[in-house]
């Protein structure tokens, strides 16, 4: 039998938690050939719900379900980890910024970074969700000196799919028309959603949409406040959705990424277009399968585009500002 995939997901017993792990187990990610061996984290008072999980996983009897372990010790979940996903967190609530979050979840990642570092496998690859996503994964990342930085991804790829539907919406097109969805910068407010550089149907967006106004009036706030939007409707924040955007992110990794498209997510930036070194920043990629990504280089940023990238890095270097008592030896 091939050797089975090591995912770890903390909080595996939230909101999100629940929405993901079954399709993990069922192949969704890493294929009909895997199999996928669950690694699953949570606070002690979690365990025993995360438990009744753990026998739905079982009466699933899924073939590609290699094996389940739960526990509330990070160094004991993450052993060996192929994949290490971080999700256990605070959500915010309606009224709050997700950067409010900081300094209650930012003490989680210091930890787990700690563990990741001694007991993953020597070629994890980590994906924070929990938020702030960019920020919690740079804590995480500061502490795990041994992870080269290629390793590291911070979620954006919810706000990816939210921009591309808006789109096709728009567009009155199939949302799989629209391709080369960027999002630059931070999982938050400041993000900037590149509808410039995005193609539907092959054409560059703002001339199949034709209505310039609509694009900085109604498409960049949409998708970068969708979450606060999400919370007010639905009274938490988003999970099904979420947990979709974290199994499309870890797939747009393993694979090859299809010719005249790329993904977005937060990686460590090496000072392309200019962003900060070091900062976890969301830009375009291109994976060759295995995790094995780029940056896609040369895209054209015009003026406007340049203030929202430089915005977003602001942001991104005051959050890193806030927890500089958190950061560890690789910061
Ligand atoms: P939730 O409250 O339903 O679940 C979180 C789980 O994490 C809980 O079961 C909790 O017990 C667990 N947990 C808390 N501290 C932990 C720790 N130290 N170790 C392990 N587990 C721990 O919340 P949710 O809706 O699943 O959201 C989880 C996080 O994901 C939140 O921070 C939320 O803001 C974030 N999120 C991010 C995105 C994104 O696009 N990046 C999207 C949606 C949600
Ligand atoms: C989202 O974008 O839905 C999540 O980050 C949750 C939130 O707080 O907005």
């Amino acid at each position: 039998m091939t050797t089975p995939i090591r995912v770890a997901v903390t909080g595996a017993g939230g909101q999100i938690g629940y929405a993901l792990l079954f399709r993990l187990a069922s192949g969704a990610v890493f294929g009909p050939d895997r199999p996928v061996a669950l690694q699953l984290l949570e606070i002690t008072p979690a365990l025993p719900s995360l438990n009744g999980t753990i026998m739905e996983l079982d009466d699933c009897a899924f073939p590609l379900l290699a094996g389940v372990k739960a526990s509330d010790k990070p160094e004991v979940a993450f052993e060996g980890a192929d994949w290490v996903i971080l999700v256990g967190g605070l959500p915010r609530k309606d009224g709050m910024s997700r950067a409010d979050l900081i300094r209650a979840n930012g003490p989680i990642f210091t930890g787990q970074g700690k563990a990741i570092n001694d007991a993953a496998g020597p070629d994890v690859r980590i994906l924070t969700v929990a938020n702030p996503c960019n920020t919690n994964a740079l804590i995480a990342r500061s502490h795990a000196p041994k992870v080269p930085a290629d390793r590291w991804f911070a979620m954006t790829r919810l706000d990816q799919n939210r921009a591309a539907s808006q789109l096709a919406q728009k567009a009155g097109v199939p949302v799989a028309s629209v391709k080369k969805m960027t999002i630059w910068g931070n999982h938050s407010d400041t993000q900037y959603p590149d509808y410039k550089n995005a193609e539907i149907g092959g054409s560059p967006a703002p001339n199949v949409i034709g209505d310039d106004a609509w694009f900085a009036d109604t498409f960049i706030p949409t998708v970068a406040k969708r979450g606060g939007a999400v919370i007010k409707a639905r009274g938490a924040s988003s999970a099904a959705s979420a947990a979709n955007a974290a199994l499309d992110s870890v797939r747009s990794l393993f694979v090859p990424t299809p010719a005249g498209d790329w993904f977005s997510a937060g990686v460590v930036s090496d000072g392309s277009y200019g962003i900060p070194e070091g900062l976890i920043y969301s830009f375009p990629l291109v994976s060759k399968g295995e995790s094995r990504w780029s940056v896609v280089q040369g895209l054209p940023i015009d003026d406007d585009a340049r203030k929202r990238l430089d915005a977003s890095a602001a942001e991104l270097a005051s959050e890193r500002d806030a927890v500089k008592d958190l950061l560890g030896p690789a910061a």
